[in-house]
């Protein structure tokens, strides 16, 4: 049975744009795959472990090859519990929305639980090597303006560079993106008809996901 892990980094709930889309590619992915399990993590609600000192000496313990000590292993306790449920999935849905032309903190603190040596990277005598092999990933964003390659804003996007260097730097390389824009700059009408061509394009890929 495959099991997609759903990271929300909105808070919006049900007044967020970017879960409209969502929703529509979870629709197509249960209509494809009836036997599929979906792991919903909030992280604008989960009690993310804080990257204190120690935490950060564990880190550095891997970095350089060691193991972790008894007492670091102690301080590395709800680090690995991340980790552990990120990686226990096939697949990855991640619904966020642009805050401040990138990303915002809720996700930005997820990531920096979970991207640790060892468990999703390991630097090698060629180089940093992505630990997390043949899995892919759907990113759903929402913006306020438009960041289209078409747009004069295009430059400003530091959201999908970002999000595809941090995932790539792991492994995840089949990435694909969705981003519904612009939501606030030209207006409801517009607004309406970019939500519902992104739930077109969210419905298919849905569907094809674990096929
Ligand atoms: C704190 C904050 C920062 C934002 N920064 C940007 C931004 O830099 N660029 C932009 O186009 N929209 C920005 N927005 C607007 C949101 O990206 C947009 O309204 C989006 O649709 C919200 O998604 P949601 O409804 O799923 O929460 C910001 C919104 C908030 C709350």
């Amino acid at each position: 049975m495959k099991k997609l892990l759903h990271i929300i980094a909105t808070p919006r709930a049900e007044e967020s744009r970017t879960l409209k889309v969502s929703g529509v590619f979870l629709d197509g992915l249960r209509e494809s795959c009836g036997d599929c399990k979906i792991d919903t993590l909030d992280i604008t609600k989960e009690k993310l472990p804080p990257l204190t000192v120690k935490v950060i000496n564990g880190k550095y313990v891997l970095l350089g090859g060691g193991d972790l000590t008894e007492d670091l292993k102690l301080a590395w306790n709800e680090i690995v519990k991340q980790i552990e449920r990120f990686l226990s999935a096939d697949g990855y849905l991640l619904s966020v929305p642009m805050w401040n032309f990138s990303i915002p903190y809720y996700l930005k603190h997820y990531l920096d639980v979970i991207v640790q040596p060892k468990y999703l990277f390991r630097y090698t005598e060629k180089g940093p090597e992505g630990l997390v092999k043949n899995k892919k990933m759907v990113i759903i964003t929402s913006r306020g303006g438009d960041y289209s390659p078409e747009s004069p804003f295009y430059i400003y996007d530091n959201q999908e560079p970002y999000l595809k260097t941090v995932f790539g730097f792991v492994g995840i390389t089949d990435v694909t993106f969705i981003n519904t824009q612009p939501m606030d700059a030209l207006g409801l009408e517009v607004q309406k008809q970019k939500i519902e061509s992104a739930k077109e394009t969210a419905r298919k890929t849905g569907e094809a996901f674990f096929k």
